[in-house]
C-alpha cells in the first residue's frame, strides 16, 4: 500500500514536517514539565503502544524551574488511578534540537504555544530545518482553542480534569493523524 501524505491544518505538504510518511515524533510541552506535559506524554504513550507509525515521544517545559525533577506526585497519582504505573520522566527545558527532531510539538496552553512560536521564529532564521509543527494539543479534542489549565496551583480536581483532556486529545491525534491513512483507505 502506498502511504499517503498527512496534511494537518491546511499545511503545505511539500514543506511541512507534519506531512510526512515516516514514523511520527511528538513532543508535549507545558511550563514546568512536571504536571501537564508529562501526564500528556504518559497517556499518549499508553494509548499508542500498538501504533507502528510512532517514533519518539517526549515532553519538556518552556521554563527550566524544575529541570531535573521527577513529575509532580499528583500527576503520578492520577496516572496510577488510571492504570498507568510504569511511567518515568525527568523534567527538562525545551531545546533547539527539539524543533528539528519532532514533527509535532503540542502545547498545553496558549502561553506555551506563543513561547514555542517565538523560539521557532528565532531558530528558523539560523536553521531552516527547525520546522516542527506547533499546535495546541487541545486542537485534537474537538473544541477549537481548548487549553489544559495549569493544575499546579489550581483547583483540587485539576489533575483529574487534565487527565480526561489528555485521553481525549490523544485519541483525537491518533484518529486524525496516526490513523488518517486507514480512514482514507475506507
Ligand atoms: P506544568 O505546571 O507547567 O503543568 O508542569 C507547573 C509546574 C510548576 C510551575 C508552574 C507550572 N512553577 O512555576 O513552579
Amino acid at each position: 500500500m502506498t502511504q499517503s501524505v498527512r496534511e494537518v491544518n491546511g499545511s503545505n505538504p511539500t514543506s511541512n514536517p507534519a506531512t510526512v510518511s515516516e514514523p511520527i515524533s511528538v513532543l508535549f510541552v507545558c511550563l514546568g514539565n512536571i504536571c501537564r506535559s508529562p501526564m500528556a506524554e504518559a497517556v499518549f504513550r499508553s494509548l499508542t503502544q500498538a501504533q507502528k507509525n510512532i517514533a519518539v515521544i517526549d515532553s519538556a517545559g518552556t521554563g527550566a524551574y524544575h529541570a531535573g525533577d521527577p513529575p509532580d506526585p499528583r500527576t503520578m497519582n492520577i496516572l496510577e488511578d488510571h492504570g498507568i504505573v510504569n511511567y518515568e520522566h525527568v523534567a527538562r527545558k525545551v531545546r533547539p534540537s527539539d524543533f528539528t527532531t519532532f514533527h509535532y510539538i503540542l502545547a498545553m496552553d496558549e502561553g506555551n504555544l506563543s513561547d514555542l512560536q517565538s523560539t521557532k521564529d528565532r531558530l528558523i532564521r539560523k536553521d531552516p530545518r527547525a520546522m516542527a509543527t506547533l499546535m495546541l494539543f487541545g486542537h485534537f479534542g474537538g473544541n477549537p482553542g481548548e487549553e489544559v489549565v495549569d493544575p499546579y496551583y489550581g483547583v483540587k480536581n485539576g489533575f483529574e480534569v487534565a487527565y480526561e483532556q489528555m485521553a481525549r486529545f490523544s485519541k483525537g491525534f491518533i484518529t486524525q493523524v496516526l490513523n488518517s491513512d486507514k480512514e482514507e483507505a475506507t
